[in-house]
């Protein structure tokens, strides 16, 4: 062994010995930045998730799985529900519909069975399936920004054909109906564009974006609030069943009572 090439070995090991320092130094800040700026809690969040998605499968096997199946998949009896998302589950269970209770034309409205807790734990279980709309969360700045003017438009273009112009619903085809809009919730009424239940359509984001959808659900919330100050409301059927009975009652009233003085005067 030669003295340069002695001297070669010792450079190289120092170099060696001073990358790994730099190496160790890097891991040490890599670590020390991780916890500065690391999200908090995400563990705590996971495991609160997994404790959601394992309560909302207990559920799920008891209340549901006899149609759905088994893992969601669906069977004679039902849809699947892999891919449907948390807004679907939210809206069907919350609005009573599910757990479906006798076959019909349309799953009812009724009072819900679950409790809320209840409802996000299957909501949960259903999202770890298979994602899709995620249930809404309106924020109440969201909420009295939005521009009812605006709603009131949307929902006239969108939403009156079938639910009428107040939201008092109407018969559809087959046995179907458009229901009454007043009992459903904002959180619903996003849900129920979201996911397009039965035969409503899906108004999707790219359609009716998050802004557009709140001052829709304002819109809805505002005409089934509002009093009615021109006198009772009819049940909100609209300008032309208003009309109808102006005519039937005024007019059909003022002939009645010339019908009368006109027999009075024969006599
Ligand atoms: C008796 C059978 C039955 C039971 C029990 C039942 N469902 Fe359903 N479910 C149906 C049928 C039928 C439909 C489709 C018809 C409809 O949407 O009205 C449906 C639709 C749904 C949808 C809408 C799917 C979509 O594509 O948007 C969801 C979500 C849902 N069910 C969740 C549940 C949950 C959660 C439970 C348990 C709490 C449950 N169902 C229990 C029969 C059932
Ligand atoms: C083609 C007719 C049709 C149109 C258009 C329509 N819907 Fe619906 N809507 C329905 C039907 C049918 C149901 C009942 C679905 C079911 O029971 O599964 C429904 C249900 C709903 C519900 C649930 C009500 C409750 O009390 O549970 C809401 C909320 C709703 N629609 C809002 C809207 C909004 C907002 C629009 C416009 C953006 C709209 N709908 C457009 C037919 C329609």
């Amino acid at each position: 062994m030669t003295a340069s090439t002695g001297a070669a070995r010792a450079s190289v090991r120092r170099r060696r010995r001073s990358s790994a320092v730099v190496l160790l130094v890097a891991l040490a800040a890599t670590g020390v930045l991780w916890t500065a700026f690391a999200p908090r809690g995400t563990a705590e969040d996971t495991a609160a998730t997994n404790e959601a998605v394992r309560a909302g499968r207990a559920l799920y096997l008891q209340g549901c799985s006899s149609c759905h199946g088994l893992q969601g998949q669906g069977g004679n009896q039902a849809p699947s529900l892999i891919g449907v998302g948390s807004a679907a589950v939210d809206f069907q269970v919350s609005t009573g519909r599910m757990p479906l209770a006798a076959p019909g034309a349309q799953a009812k409205r009724k009072d819900p069975i679950y409790s809320q807790t209840q409802i996000d734990q299957l909501a949960a279980y259903i999202d770890s399936l298979g994602g899709g709309p995620r249930k809404p969360v309106i924020d109440e700045a969201e909420w009295n920004d939005a521009d009812l003017a605006h709603g009131g438009e949307l929902y006239r273009a969108n939403c009156a054909q079938c639910h009428q112009a107040a939201g008092a619903g109407a018969p559809l085809t087959y046995g179907k109906y458009a229901p009454d809009l007043s009992h459903a919730t904002p959180t619903q009424i996003i849900e129920a564009m979201r996911t397009g239940p039965e035969s409503m359509p899906l108004f999707g984001p790219g359609q009716v974006d998050e802004a557009d959808a709140v001052a829709i659900a304002k819109y809805i919330r505002h005409v089934s609030e509002a009093p009615a100050a021109g006198g009772h409301g009819l049940g909100k059927y609209g300008p032309v069943p208003e009309g109808l009975l102006a005519w039937l009652v005024g007019i059909g009233g003022l002939l009645a009572v010339c019908l009368w003085i006109g027999a009075r005067q024969k006599v």
